[in-house]
């Protein structure tokens, strides 16, 4: 049962960061200078992940193209001896036929958008990746989920604690802690009220899920937001089989957000010793005239 294959729906309309997410999808957006989704694909790969399965809808093509060989951009790069750039380039495409694309073409939520993938993914357990959840960590927050997995033999959600006021934006657990860091899910629930949370507990863009829960995602029913929600069926799924959060070691970036996705640039940026010099320098100066400002 080793995981092999990891879904990535990258289908969703990004009406949050619109206008500049109208004819490009919001997972080709930069954090520094790598879009989002080569952040999570590195992820996968490093997580021992063997292949990758995209269920995309609009700006399909400036993805597909991230992922394959330039033959014109590599000629001009070695014309100029520009070696280092072209051999960051050429790294950067996967193994031929490690990647496959399938369509949501409605977008009827993350739910719909993984059943998409249902005849690619088969009979065993398989990872999901949500690009946006951007997670700065040591070691892959994948491979942290896999090792639980190889255990637990379950359903595993990465799991954080959120502010008890931000529920409504997360699928919410109502878990039991079992052993360090890992809880028992006992249900969930997606976006709820903070007065009808169950706790503060929310579900991020990572799962490790096993074939069963396509029954469920199967049934096609809308739920919070008119949306197909794989925390419905995972709810559904929790009636024949455990499901387990685990709260990762990480710091994640909801680049899904406006401020979010600065954070996680600034974040990402500092990581780099290229830049980071620059970056504090001005930081520092902005501080101090946001400070002035505000007097
Ligand atoms: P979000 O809930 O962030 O929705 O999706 P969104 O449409 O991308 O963004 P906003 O809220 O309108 O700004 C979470 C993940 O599920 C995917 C998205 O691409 C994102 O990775 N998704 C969502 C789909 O693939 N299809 C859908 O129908 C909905």
């Amino acid at each position: 049962m080793k995981i092999k294959k990891a879904v990535f729906p990258v289908a969703g309309l990004g009406t949050r960061f619109l206008p500049a997410t109208k004819a490009m999808a919001k997972e080709m957006l930069t954090v520094v200078d790598k879009p989002i989704i080569q952040y999570a694909v590195e992820e996968a790969f490093a997580a021992g992940i063997e292949q990758i399965i995209f269920v995309t809808g609009r700006g399909k093509k400036a993805l597909e193209d991230h992922f394959d060989r330039s033959f014109e951009l590599e000629l001009t790069l070695e014309k100029k001896k520009k070696y280092d750039t072209l051999k960051m380039l050429q790294e950067l495409v996967p193994k031929t036929g490690t990647i496959v694309y399938t369509r949501q073409n409605e977008p009827l939520g993350l739910g719909h958008a993984i059943w998409c993938a249902r005849d690619i993914v088969g009979d065993e357990p398989f990872a999901v990746l949500l690009a946006d959840d951007l997670i700065q960590s040591s070691t892959p927050v994948l491979s942290q989920m896999i090792s639980r997995f190889d255990r637990l033999r379950a359903s595993i959600a990465a799991v954080m604690e959120v502010e008890p006021d931000q529920t409504d934006k997360y699928g919410i657990l109502d878990a039991d802690e079992i052993e360090d860091n890992v809880v028992r899910v006992r249900g969930m629930i997606e976006k709820p009220k903070p007065e009808d949370a169950p706790s503060n507990l929310a579900i991020v863009g990572r799962y490790i899920l096993t074939p069963k829960i396509f029954d469920y995602l199967g049934e096609n029913k809308a739920g919070a937001g008119g949306e197909i929600q794989l925390t419905d069926a995972m709810g559904q799924l929790l009636k024949e089989q455990p499901i387990f959060g685990y709260k990762f070691q990480g710091t994640r970036f909801d680049c899904g957000d406006k401020a979010g996705f600065q954070m996680a640039n600034l974040a990402f940026a500092m990581e780099r010793p290229e830049i980071r010099g620059k970056l504090a320098k001005f930081i520092s100066q902005m501080g101090q005239n946001f400070c002035i400002e505000r007097k």
